[in-house]
């Protein structure tokens, strides 16, 4: 018979959704991976960068609006949607404040300015750290979702053997940020390194992380041997320690910290004449891609005890972690070759991260 077994629908708890016509299309492929919810990113064009949609800050998009525009897309299918707000340089203590008190705001999210796809209204960590910002939310509870990676280094500190920009902010930021605000609910975004789960072990159990299958599953000579484009994210993948450590941190049967988010990131142009844009599309396939991983990682998926450390890392801590409501359905992952075709939208094409890479995805959602 072949291998199968039964999991609770889920929340990808890291996504973009874009506010174009490529909205509807990548929901759906959320829910067609038995996604309840997630956690949808702002860094879209407009930012979403005001709560309310009377703020007067009018150039940004609010979280209300956002918001609601993700539930429709789901056609009812989403339980819940958390959108942080974009930290920028207008961003207040007040905005915080009221935002928290009115239960529309749960979550805001960090950018090294200009680090990454839809980075450049980010600003500097420090002006966070003394504007009252970081206490506002300590005070009211509210997540601080974080792209931990060190902004505007150089070429040899960006990504070297012996440091990176993840590094470098894991190694001489956050332990600043983690001191100087005790109670602050903190979620490292994206985990890529070694020392990025080391920290996030010995940190308080308030502060959490989340893993991409692609950094799961890749090094970064998959990217580069063939030069990979489909796998370039940020931040880029790293060395086979820090796989290592991501995986382990992941498949550890007391994992209390790491759970998933996938970073799906939808590009209809992943390349530019003169570079390329960051972001590797996993919409529809993430929880087949998470079972190969953590088969790769030396997960025995046919057992009970290896489907329950999965089943922690995917469907628990981070449901857990946001206080989002336990979804009655359950979906049937299968060891059977998944069918992964483009997103057509229109004329435009997103092409699922397996594609890019050439190869076949050995687990399936049954439908
Ligand atoms: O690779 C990435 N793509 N990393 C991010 O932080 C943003 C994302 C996107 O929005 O495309
Ligand atoms: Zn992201």
């Amino acid at each position: 018979m072949t291998p199968q077994f039964t999991l609770p629908h889920w929340y990808d708890l890291h996504t973009h959704f874009r506010q174009d016509e490529t909205l509807p299309a990548t929901v759906k492929d959320h829910v067609s991976m038995q996604c309840a919810g997630a956690l949808a990113m702002p860094n879209t064009a407009p930012p979403v960068g005001k709560v309310f949609e009377a703020d007067e800050v009018s150039s940004y998009k609010s979280i209300e609006q956002y918001r609601s525009e993700i539930l429709a897309a789901s056609g009812g299918v989403f339980k819940e949607v958390i959108v942080p707000l974009y930290l920028t340089q207008d961003t207040t203590p007040e905005m915080i404040e009221k935002g928290a008190a009115a239960g529309v705001l749960k979550a805001c999210k960090y950018y090294p300015p200009h680090g990454t796809t839809g980075a450049e209204f980010g600003a500097p960590l420090d002006r966070f750290m003394e504007n009252g910002v970081f206490r506002a939310l300590e005070q009211a509870g509210v997540t601080l979702c974080i792209h931990g990676e060190e902004h505007g280094l150089g070429p040899e500190r960006y990504f070297d053997r012996a440091e990176n920009a993840e590094e470098i902010f894991y190694r001489d930021r956050m332990p600043r940020l983690v001191d100087s605000f005790p109670d602050l609910r903190i979620v490292g975004e994206h985990l890529t390194t070694k020392v990025g789960v080391d920290f996030i072990l010995e940190a308080p159990s308030h502060v959490k992380a989340n893993i991409t299958p692609q950094h799961l599953m890749y090094t970064v000579g998959s990217l580069l041997n063939g030069l990979k484009y489909h796998l370039y994210c940020l931040p880029l993948v790293k060395y086979d320690e820090d796989r290592a450590a991501l995986r382990a941190a992941a498949t550890a049967t007391n994992n209390t910290k790491f759970f998933a988010g996938t970073d799906s990131a939808p590009h209809t142009k992943k390349t530019t004449p003169c570079g390329c844009a960051a972001g590797c599309y996993t919409g529809g396939i993430a929880p087949q891609l998470y079972a190969q991983a953590f088969e790769m990682a030396g997960i025995d998926l046919s057992q009970k005890a290896g489907q329950d450390i999965l089943e922690n890392f995917l469907c628990t801590i981070g449901r857990e972690y946001y206080d989002l409501p336990m979804p009655e359905q359950t979906f049937i992952l299968e060891r059977s070759a998944e069918d992964v075709q483009p997103l057509k939208i229109g004329d435009q094409t997103i092409i699922p991260l397996p594609l890019g890479m050439e190869c076949e995805l050995p687990w399936r959602i049954r439908r």
